[in-house]
């Protein structure tokens, strides 16, 4: 079975890998990768098909705010990288900043701010074009498939940030003055990383709760983890219609 895609599952989103066929599981100790402590990231790839689709599914991810390094954070697409896969479909759960992209709904990656301080390329004169991250060719794509499914779909800039606190009112407002439409403490390094291997990439948050200062609500971890669950069942749906099924 040639498997040429993978999907990296962040916070509350496990859900969807019950729903994989799974062929082949492989922890990420095994695999030589460092092994996240975090509620609802369990860390393993698996090796299966979902509705037809051949995949690699990459469950739970390891962080930066776990005291790990931008090497170790994205050791996880080298691996796959390793096992053939030449497209990655990033997923993260997501504050939102953008007043009308509500909570339980999901927003495209159409670019990002590094806002971590460092970078996977680190240690060689890496001067990489990051003018097109996200593949707008694979967007369309997805903007079609969801227009279709009447998916609500936005579309707008992820700003990953070392975490592990949520932010301040005024970060928020920081983030939102330079252009952030979602915040969160992933993926940005996994992109790098991912498009400096030559794939193609896309990333999808799902917006799990207003960013601070936006709601009178706390944030807390488990509503993240719940509200991804939900928005969990539509992103099956997408994914089911917008990837190559196998024969
Ligand atoms: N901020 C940062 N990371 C997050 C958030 C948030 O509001 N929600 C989910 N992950």
């Amino acid at each position: 079975m040639k498997v040429d895609t993978a999907i990296v599952l962040g916070s509350g989103l496990g859900s969807l890998a019950n729903e994989v066929c799974v062929e082949k599981s492989i922890g990420f100790a095994e695999a030589g990768l460092p092994v996240s402590h975090v509620a609802g990231h369990v860390g393993r790839f698996f090796l299966g098909q979902f509705a037809s689709i051949p995949l690699w599914v990459m469950q739970g991810r390891v962080h930066l705010y776990e005291g790990h390094s931008a090497q170790a954070a994205t050791a996880g697409v080298r691996w796959l990288a390793e096992q053939g896969v030449t497209r990655i479909i990033l997923t993260n759960a997501a504050g939102t900043l953008h007043p009308e992209y509500l909570p339980g709904r999901w927003m495209m990656l159409s670019d990002h701010l590094n806002l971590t301080g460092t970078s996977p390329l680190e240690g060689g004169p890496n001067f990489f074009d990051m003018s097109e991250v996200y593949s707008a060719e694979w967007r369309d794509l997805m903007r079609k498939k969801a227009n279709e499914l009447g998916m609500p779909l936005h579309e707008g800039v992820y700003a990953g940030l070392r975490g592990p606190q949520y932010e301040t009112p005024a970060e928020i407002r920081m983030l939102r003055a330079i252009g952030a439409d979602a915040v969160g403490m992933s993926t940005v390094l996994e992109a790098i990383q991912a498009k400096a291997l030559g794939m193609e990439v896309l990333g999808f948050s799902c917006l799990t709760n207003w960013a601070a200062g936006m709601s009178s609500d706390e944030l807390n971890h488990r509503e993240v983890l719940e509200t991804g669950k939900l928005a969990a069942v539509q992103m099956l749906s997408l994914l089911a219609a917008a990837l190559p099924q196998d024969g």
